[in-house]
C-alpha cells in the first residue's frame, strides 16, 4: 500500500514546496485544502464563500473542509496530506476517516515566515512556487507571469499566523503527545529539509 503521509507546519513553513517533491518521488495524491479551497473561492455554501474567509487569515468552516478531504482521501491511495487537520475537531475527523504512517512537522521560526510568505511568488500555469529572494524565477517569460497570493500580504500573513497558534499549534502538540510527530528542521535549504523529509519517509512508512 502507497504511504499516508501527513505534512503539518505554520503558513510558509515550507509544506507546499516538500509536498510536491514527495508526491512525485512517492507517486502519491497532493491533498491540500489551501489550493481546493483557492479553486472553489467564491463557491456559495451555507456558510458563505471560501473567499470570505480566507481573504481575511480566518479558518473556512469545519464541515466545506471535512467534507473536501473525505471526497480526497476516498479517491487517493497514497497521499501526502497539507494543510490539514488545522485544528482540534479536523484531527478527529481526520482519526475516523483514516490512519496515518508519517507525521512530520516542519519548524520555522515566526520573522522568518513572514519573510517567506511576503515574498512568495506563485506560476499560474505550472503551479511552481518561487521566492523573490531566495529562490527566484530564471526564465524571464516565467518571471514576467508569476504572481503573489492575495493573502500574502504582510497583515493578513499577521493574522493566518496568530490563527495558527491559537488552533493549529494544538493539533501539532496531540501528534507529538501520541509519539507520533517527527520534527524537521525547516530553515534549512529546501534540499536539506527534503533530506531529511525522504529520510524520516524511508524510514517510518
Ligand atoms: P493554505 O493554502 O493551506 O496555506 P498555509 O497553511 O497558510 O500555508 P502556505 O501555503 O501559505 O505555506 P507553505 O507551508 O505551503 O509554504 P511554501 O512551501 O509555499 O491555506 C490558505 C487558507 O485556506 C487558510 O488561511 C484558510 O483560510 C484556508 N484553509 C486551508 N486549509 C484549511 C483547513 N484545513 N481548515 C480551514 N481553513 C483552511 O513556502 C513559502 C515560501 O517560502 C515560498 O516562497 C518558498 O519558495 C519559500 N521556501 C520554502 N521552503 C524554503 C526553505 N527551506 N528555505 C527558504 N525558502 C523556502
Amino acid at each position: 500500500m502507497e504511504p499516508h503521509i501527513l505534512i503539518l507546519g505554520a503558513p510558509g513553513a515550507g509544506k507546499g514546496t516538500q509536498s510536491r517533491r514527495i508526491a512525485e518521488e512517492y507517486d502519491v495524491e497532493h491533498v491540500t485544502t489551501g489550493d481546493a479551497l483557492r479553486a472553489n473561492k467564491h463557491m456559495e455554501t451555507e456558510h458563505g464563500t471560501p473567499a470570505s474567509y480566507m481573504d481575511e487569515g480566518e479558518l473556512v468552516p469545519d464541515p466545506v473542509v471535512n467534507e473536501i478531504v473525505r471526497a480526497a482521501l476516498d479517491e487517493a491511495d497514497g497521499y501526502v496530506l497539507d494543510g490539514y487537520p488545522r485544528n482540534l475537531s479536523q484531527a478527529e475527523y481526520l482519526h475516523e476517516i483514516t490512519d496515518l504512517d508519517v507525521v512530520l512537522y516542519l519548524d520555522v521560526d515566526e520573522e522568518e515566515l513572514v519573510h517567506r510568505l511576503t515574498g512568495r511568488r506563485l506560476d499560474p500555469e505550472t503551479g511552481d512556487i518561487y521566492h523573490v529572494e531566495y529562490d527566484p524565477a530564471e526564465d524571464e517569460e516565467v518571471a514576467e507571469r508569476l504572481v503573489q497570493r492575495e493573502d500574502d500580504t504582510e497583515e493578513t500573513v499577521r493574522e493566518r499566523l496568530r490563527v495558527y497558534r491559537e488552533n493549529t499549534e494544538p493539533v501539532v502538540e496531540f501528534y507529538d503527545d501520541e509519539g507520533a510527530l517527527v520534527r524537521i528542521d525547516g530553515e534549512q535549504s529546501p534540499d536539506e529539509v527534503w533530506k531529511d523529509v525522504r529520510d524520516t519517509i524511508d524510514s517510518n512508512a
